[in-house]
């Protein structure tokens, strides 16, 4: 590619980029009158190298249990996933111990009877309410299932925006729309004389009152016992619980790309520079013929030939 295609094409591209911005922001204004967009946090899981803060996730997990876990569940997480790397980190001791806490329904026995036992690592957190009818009959509302929402929440930014928000460039990639959104949700109780009333949810109505206030777990590594640190704290752990695996992605992420650039590299470079090295790759490029003709279309044909004259 000639620097002036490259110049073409870059202008281009900054000329579709600023007509999406401009039709985005349109779109944002139109979006602020209904619900205004969650506030923007730096994670330490965001981006290219992100990674969980093990404290946080740890803190999280007791908000979760302390206080959402009375109504929500979190079905596709076990006990010792809290142990694994990437996660929270809990001890195989600590793990073991918290399991033991909770009453599992298991069975039939040989009597044909379900009976409850102690909880084992292996075992999922069991649900707060036997089924959505009976959530219901309770709250009023069906309470979501953790396991997924921070990734089933991300709040739109409208099209255009969420193209952008896909790019990898600076301010681009960004899929953290999640957490934002829960952060923003459990802060935005704005009026006292309405506990179901909420800036943050569609429609302002949210069948969840109010769950959480300053003071109400009590952190003992001195994090502030503040709402704000609480809401962080439980939205990163929901990531987690949504994304597990997400140190694990973005390491092979950057390895491919890290990759992909090196043999970019190397194509662009003189080939002896990453060619065959050892001996045998050596022997392996003599012995290849290449076709006099020069097209990858004779081999196969001479070789046809070749077989016709043995017959
Ligand atoms: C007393 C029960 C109860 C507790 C405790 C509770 N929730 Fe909820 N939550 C609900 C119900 C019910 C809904 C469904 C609300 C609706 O659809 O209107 C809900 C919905 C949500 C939603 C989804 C909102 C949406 O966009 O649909 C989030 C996020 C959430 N809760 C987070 C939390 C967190 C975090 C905690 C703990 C700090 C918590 N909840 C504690 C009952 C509860």
């Amino acid at each position: 590619m000639t620097i002036k295609t490259l110049s073409l094409v870059s202008l281009g591209a900054s000329i579709g980029l600023a007509a999406l911005l401009a039709v985005g922001s349109a779109q944002a204004a139109e979006d602020a009158h209904a619900t205004p967009h969650p506030e923007r946090q730096s994670w330490t899981f965001a981006g290219p190298f992100g990674y969980y803060d093990r404290a946080q996730l740890q803190r999280g997990f007791q908000v979760y249990r302390e206080v959402c876990s009375n109504c929500h569940s979190l079905k596709r997480i076990a006990f010792r996933n809290l142990a694994e790397p990437g996660g929270p980190q809990f001890s195989e001791a600590q793990v073991k111990a918290l399991a033991a806490e909770y009453k599992i329904k298991d069975g039939p026995n040989d009597a044909g009877d379900m009976f409850e036992r102690p909880g084992r690592p292996s075992d999922r957190f069991p649900p707060p309410f036997a089924n959505e009818n009976a959530a219901r009959a309770s709250l009023g509302a069906i309470p979501p299932d953790f396991s997924l929402l921070a990734k089933a929440r991300s709040y739109s930014r409208g099209f255009p925006l969420f193209l952008i928000d896909a790019l990898p460039i600076p301010g681009g990639a960004y899929q953290e729309h999640g957490p934002d959104y829960i952060v923003a949700l459990l802060n935005g109780y704005s009026k006292e004389d309405d506990p179901n009333y909420n800036d943050y949810f569609p429609g302002h109505k949210i069948g969840m009152a109010k769950p959480i206030s300053d003071g109400a777990v009590d952190y003992t590594d001195g994090t502030p016992k503040t709402l704000p640190q609480y809401a962080r704290d439980v939205s990163a752990f929901m990531m987690w619980a949504a994304e597990p695996k997400l140190e694990e992605r973005k390491r092979t992420g950057f390895n491919v790309m890290a990759f992909l650039l090196s043999s970019r590299a190397c194509s662009t470079t003189r080939k002896s520079a990453c060619g065959p090295t050892s001996p045998t790759d050596r022997s392996l490029k003599r012995n290849e013929k290449a076709p006099e003709t020069g097209s990858f279309l004779f081999p196969v044909i001479a070789r046809s030939e070749a077989t016709r004259h043995s017959i």
